[in-house]
């Protein structure tokens, strides 16, 4: 049986893929920072499930306990980075959360895995939830899409070095639109908005598919299309 482990699974996308992989068979490993949350998540979920308590914005802190997990696991084939957080209001302070969770922390796991899988020759899958909004910087949200964008070019960096070494570790690039979740609530301005458990099936999908860069929903690969082609005359007017 294959075990993943998923780190920010109490809620959201994490917690609907977290069910969707347990139905699928995969033994699990969740973390995230409310333990009670994640207790009700495993409760859902059919499979074996480990869950620990994890704060991404103490990178040294975070990969040790990753370490512990994947010991009480005995391994581990998949490790998906699904903790984030948004905000819009250009305070240096939340601005710095962002990078610290979705870019350091984001960095300091996959750092971990590729080391993992390299040196015990695993052919494992890293697999990092990115978003559309990494596809160009916007000033809606300056700070998150960078941290996007930061997720989508370190990956591209792994994916380089694991076919440069032969090394047979897979990393996937899932880039969702709006998914309905806690982190979406009462936004505006959204369209094309699916549910988490829909997005869940998908990412599971692409995991199961080994794919490298994924779009979710499928129909949003037009918008990226649209956002890398629109020039910068008509970009600087949304
Ligand atoms: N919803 C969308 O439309 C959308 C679109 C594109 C990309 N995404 C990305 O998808 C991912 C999941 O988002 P979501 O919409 O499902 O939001 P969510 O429901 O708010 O879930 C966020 C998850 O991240 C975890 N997290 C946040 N800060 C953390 C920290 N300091 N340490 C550890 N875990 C932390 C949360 O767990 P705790 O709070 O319990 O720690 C939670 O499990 C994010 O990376 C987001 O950027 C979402």
């Amino acid at each position: 049986m294959k075990k993943v482990i998923i780190v920010g699974a109490s809620s959201g996308i994490g917690r609907d893929l977290a069910i969707e992989m347990s139905k699928r068979g995969y033994e699990l490993g969740l973390t995230a920072r409310r333990l009670e949350m994640l207790q009700e998540v495993a409760k859902d979920c059919p499979s074996k499930t480990y869950v620990k308590t994890m704060d991404m914005e103490k990178h040294d802190e975070a990969r040790i306990l990753l370490g512990d997990l994947i010991e009480e696991m005995g391994g581990v084939d998949i490790i998906v980075y699904n903790a984030g957080i948004g905000e819009s209001s250009g305070k240096w302070v939340k601005e710095n959360q962002v990078h610290q969770v979705n870019a350091v922390g984001f960095a300091a796991i996959a750092n971990y895995a590729f080391k993992y899988f390299k040196d015990n020759k695993i052919k494992g899958q890293i697999v990092g939830i990115s978003s559309i909004a990494g596809v160009r910087g916007s000033r809606h949200v300056i700070g998150y899409s960078a941290t996007k964008a930061f997720m989508s070019t370190y990956m591209a960096g792994q994916r380089h070095k694991s076919i440069a070494e032969k090394l047979g570790i897979t990393v996937t690039d899932i880039r969702p639109g709006f998914v309905e979740t806690p982190m979406t609530k009462g936004q505006k301005g959204m369209f094309w908005v699916q549910p988490a458990d829909k997005a869940a099936r998908q990412i599971a999908d692409a995991i199961e598919a080994k794919k490298k860069v994924v779009y979710i929903t499928r129909r949003w690969w037009l918008i990226a299309l649209f956002t890398k082609l629109t020039p910068e005359y008509f970009w600087n007017r949304f």
